[in-house]
């Protein structure tokens, strides 16, 4: 895990006697964070919210960020710079961590195209907590699905430094789950993240059962 050091010199870190640890038996299950990457269209968000689902029915404390929706609040100062897009992998790591210490499952769901970025985000918690979901699915298909339409219109100039096309993505060198959302089905694409789960003891195999 690693602090960072504030700006600000004058501030003491508060201890909190309600605990990650006594929040998570409260809870009935671990806390982790799903992180999804992957390029725009490869179906991030939809799997983060599938799998979300599945958990909220197993009855587990669920919650998804989501980069277009965090991009209308929280991080709506940001644009697609590289240096913006740190920030905001930045923030969603800090926001994460905050969810984590709740005791909760965190699904985030952003590009996050720069490994280090990502390999920051993995440094603030414990080995474990960090769960790197890559959505592999390749440029041609994401540009042949083009659900928001931004493909064409990055190709046509309108958008500038767009992901895949005008600015780089750098596929996880050593995720925890490789995802093929590109061919396999949605359903099947829960069941690999479900059963990871399961593996980890942050779900059980009986619930994935009951819920499916
Ligand atoms: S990230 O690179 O900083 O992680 P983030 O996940 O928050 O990106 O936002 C990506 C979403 O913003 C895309 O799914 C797409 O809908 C929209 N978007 C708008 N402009 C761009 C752009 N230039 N590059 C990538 N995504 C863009």
């Amino acid at each position: 895990m690693s602090i960072q050091t504030p700006k600000s010199s004058n501030v003491v870190w508060q201890p909190t006697p309600v605990t990650r640890l006594s929040r998570e038996e409260k809870n009935g299950h671990k806390g982790a964070i799903l992180w999804f990457t992957g390029l725009s269209g490869a179906g991030k968000s939809t799997l983060a919210l599938a799998v979300e689902e599945r958990l909220h029915e197993m009855g587990c404390h669920t919650m998804v960020l989501d980069g277009d929706n965090v991009r209308h609040g929280l991080c709506g100062d940001l644009g697609f710079s590289n240096e913006d897009r740190e920030e905001n992998i930045r923030r969603i790591g800090e926001l994460a961590k905050l969810f984590l210490d709740a005791g909760i499952v965190v699904l985030t769901a952003f590009i996050s195209p720069f490994q280090a970025d990502r390999d920051k985000g993995r440094s603030l918690v414990d080995k474990g907590d960090f769960i790197e979901v890559y959505c592999d699915c390749s440029l041609a298909v994401c540009e042949e699905r083009d659900v928001k339409g931004l493909y064409k219109k990055a190709r046509d100039g309108v958008i500038k430094e767009f992901t895949g096309i005008s600015s780089p993505y750098e596929a996880p060198a050593n995720p925890e789950l490789n995802v093929d959302t590109g061919s396999v089905s949605l359903e099947k694409s829960v069941e690999q993240v479900l059963e990871y789960l399961a593996d980890k003891g942050i779900c059980s195999k009986e619930s994935i059962e009951a819920t499916k």
